[in-house]
């Protein structure tokens, strides 16, 4: 049986109260955070970096899972491991060295995760499956909160789960981007396990509501 795991995207939270913020959807039934670093050069934003990740550390038990749109990758790497992060994905595109950068993040005792945007091939895992514990498919283009789901990322979602299946390796599937009550069951199915959502849960009142909802419609 699979285990999903519901991952709010910090990134539509308000940061004036992130702490109480972080707090109450891990009440709410968050299992991970998701942490979204963005350096408005590899992607057209900037967000929050290693600072910020060692002040909500406190504040949470689960892991948190830094999504890095940074180019360059490597030397963020450890001033996340030592702010706390539990998971460290990056993009392929903006990595010089990708097996190099998948084992620096396992060298700083995170898991270690390639990210696919909608126009990534995915023959950048053929030759690192054995360094990866994750692997996170865009259903958007990176860089903002609130876009619509691509749907083209679902046929991605089942050719990684093919991938995953074939190692044998207990490797996590994300799905980030547009995640919203009414497509989570669609890409459960095409394979995902963990869900990033961002605006679908800070943007209600009641979070426990929204990631309820989400795990009804998981269990169907
Ligand atoms: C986009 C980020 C996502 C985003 C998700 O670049 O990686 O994590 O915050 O937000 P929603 O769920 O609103 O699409
Ligand atoms: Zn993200």
């Amino acid at each position: 049986m699979t285990t999903f795991r519901i991952a709010p995207s910090i990134l539509s939270a308000d940061f004036a109260r992130l702490g109480e913020e972080v707090r109450n959807v891990v009440a709410a039934g968050a299992d991970i955070i998701h942490f979204d670093v963005m350096d408005n050069h590899y992607v057209p934003n900037l967000t929050i970096g290693p600072l910020v990740c060692q002040a909500i550390r406190p504040h949470v038990q689960v892991p948190i899972d830094v999504h890095l749109m940074v180019r360059p990758v490597d030397r963020i790497i450890p001033d996340f491991a030592k702010a706390g992060a539990n998971i460290i994905t990056f993009h392929p595109e903006a990595s010089e060295h990708i097996d190099r950068t998948l084992q620096l993040i396992r060298d700083n005792g995170c898991k270690a995760g390639l990210v696919f945007n909608p126009g990534t091939p995915m023959h950048y895992l053929d030759h690192v499956m054995d360094k990866i514990d994750i692997i996170l498919i865009m259903s958007v283009n990176p860089g903002f909160g609130g876009q619509s789901f691509i749907p083209e990322a679902l046929k991605k979602i089942a050719y990684a789960r093919t991938m995953i299946d074939k190692s044998g390796r207990d490797i996590l599937l994300e799905v980030d981007g547009g995640i919203k009550i009414d497509n989570i069951a669609a890409a459960a199915a095409a394979g995902a396990d963990t869900f990033v959502a961002g605006s679908a849960i800070f943007g209600q009142p009641d979070y426990k509501d929204v990631i309820d909802a989400m795990r009804e419609q998981l269990a169907t």
